[in-house]
């Protein structure tokens, strides 16, 4: 048993299981329910597993090893008992929001007042998962990104009703375990990423619809292209240092950068014979069956990406 306090983790599919082993990383107790107490026995074995894998490729987070790490993590078959004594709850059931609002409720009877409720929801805003609760101002969402033990990113979205205090810890105990979060000051749909991210996917979709690109050439475009500086610096300091700073660029393009954007349309529904369009030519570069392995290469690549921007701090 560390000294470190109690993290609670519901929900033990892939995005529970990751949170676990970055809370284990810092040498947190975790602990971890799900509705399935079966779940919960395949989560450890599969955490195990990836932890001793990750050792001996030195990918391991945190300075213990895999074995006290995963000694660590345990299982437990009630809410109640992951409730007891947390600081911290990260939720991670499916994306269903009468499932979430149900678990909710029952957590409402059972909280303490120093326990923090945070959701992995993608989509959902924090204020219509706790709206109903006796203890709302202790709920937050805490949103990562995919793989999370790879792609640092959370998203802190209070509702208007969480509480200050929960805000910073929530924020503080995300840099603790060396992610790399950003606090919205209040909630909007979409949080920030898929806002930026649909906002791409719009005039991608665009691009082939009209026929300018293939499906090929528009990803290009973005791994090739974009998305090479965007791994260090984001859109707006990219700006900044494609001229002398983002004043000078306003003035040398913000003229043409409105003309372009007068040209673009009103965002898709994403629906129609398009959709088999793209399919097609996704399934031809990476058919259904070969999905895991291609993630398995996505995972790898992001690890030497990760690897390389701790090494390359500016
Ligand atoms: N998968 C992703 O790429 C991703 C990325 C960011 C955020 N998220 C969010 O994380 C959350 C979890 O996603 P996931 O992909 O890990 O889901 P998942 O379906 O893999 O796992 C969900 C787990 O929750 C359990 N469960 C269901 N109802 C429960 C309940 N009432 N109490 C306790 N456990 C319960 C299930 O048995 C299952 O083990 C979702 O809100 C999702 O939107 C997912």
């Amino acid at each position: 048993m560390s000294e470190k306090g109690k993290i609670g983790i519901i929900g033990s599919g892939l995005i529970g299981q990751s949170w676990a082993m970055l809370f284990a990383s810092v040498r947190y107790n975790v602990v971890i329910y799900d509705v399935d107490y079966e779940q919960v026995k395949n989560a450890h074995n599969k955490i195990k597993n990836e932890l001793e894998i990750m050792e001996k490729n030195g990918t391991l987070r945190g300075n213990i090893g895999a074995e006290q790490q995963i000694a660590l993590i345990k299982g437990v078959s009630t809410l109640e008992e992951v409730l007891k004594d947390a600081i911290f709850v990260q939720e991670c059931i499916p994306e269903v929001l009468s499932l979430k609002q149900e678990l909710y409720g029952l957590i409402d009877k059972i909280i303490c007042p120093q326990t923090i409720i945070s959701s992995s929801t993608s989509t959902f805003l924090p204020s219509h998962l706790s709206e109903k609760m006796e203890h709302r101002n202790q709920v937050i969402v805490a949103h990562p990104v995919n793989p999370p033990y790879f792609v640092p990113l959370v998203e802190i979205v209070p509702s208007e009703w969480t509480e200050s205090w929960i805000v910073q810890k929530t924020r503080s105990i995300m840099e603790e375990i060396k992610q790399s979060p950003v606090t919205l000051s209040k909630e909007v749909p979409g949080f920030a990423l898929n806002r930026i991210q649909y906002a791409i996917l719009n005039e991608c979709w665009h691009l082939v619809n009209d026929g300018i690109l293939n499906v090929q050439d528009v990803d290009t475009v973005m791994s090739e292209g974009l998305g090479m500086r965007y791994a260090f610096l984001g859109p707006l300091e990219t700006t900044h240092l494609n001229a002398e700073g983002f004043t000078n660029y306003t003035e040398r393009y913000a003229n043409s950068m409105h003309g372009v954007c007068q040209h673009f349309k009103a965002p898709p529904k994403f629906e129609g014979p398009l959709v088999k369009v793209i399919a097609d030519q996704l399934n031809s570069k990476t058919p259904l069956e070969d999905l895991q392995k291609r993630r398995l290469w996505r995972d790898q690549s992001l690890t030497k990406l990760s690897q390389l921007k701790k090494y390359n701090n500016y």
